[in-house]
């Protein structure tokens, strides 16, 4: 038998002044994009902005449906346009940012489960490790690729 661990690191910031500038207009774009959410079932408004290699700011926000499961989250509403609408560009950074009934949410959201895997295809895809900046009232985290929220993942070489 053998024992093993595995280690995530993320970057704590308590204020978007902490972030260089490029960083900080990525989680406003985020957080002005939430605005625009279709979320009249849950009243969670999440909006995320994509920054790809070719200097392009895609957004995109969560899109619920009557039917739920049809609904998409912000995540990868902006990461299939972004892909979808410049396929040869590399994703950098994915800013995300959610507000509730009482306001922007204290800590940093968490991209679901799916969206993680979303975000690690694409990664896949282009060879490249895709910076997330995760919003939060309270804090910032900055999380140096999807492996550090996806260990163990199952990607194109388990097939
Ligand atoms: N949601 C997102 O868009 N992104 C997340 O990271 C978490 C959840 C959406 C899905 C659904 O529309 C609502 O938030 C409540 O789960």
């Amino acid at each position: 038998m053998k024992q093993h661990k595995i280690n995530i690191e993320y970057t704590e910031l308590d204020t978007i002044d902490e972030l260089n500038n490029e960083d900080a207009y990525l989680v406003a774009k985020a957080r002005e994009v939430a605005n625009s959410a279709w979320a009249p079932y849950s009243n969670f408004l999440v909006g995320a902005a994509v920054e790809l290699s070719n200097g392009k700011i895609i957004t995109g926000n969560n899109q619920e449906n009557a039917a739920y499961p049809s609904g998409l989250c912000a995540e990868r509403v902006a990461l299939f346009a972004a892909n979808a609408n410049y396929p040869n560009s590399p994703v950098k950074t994915i800013a995300i940012s959610a507000f509730n009934k009482n306001g922007q949410v204290v800590e940093p959201v968490k991209p679901c489960g799916s969206c993680r895997q979303a975000i690690l295809e694409s990664e896949i895809r282009f060879e490249k490790p895709i910076r997330l900046i995760l919003d939060g009232k309270k804090h910032i985290y900055i999380v140096d690729g999807i492996s550090n929220l996806l260990p163990l993942s199952f990607g194109k070489n388990d097939l």
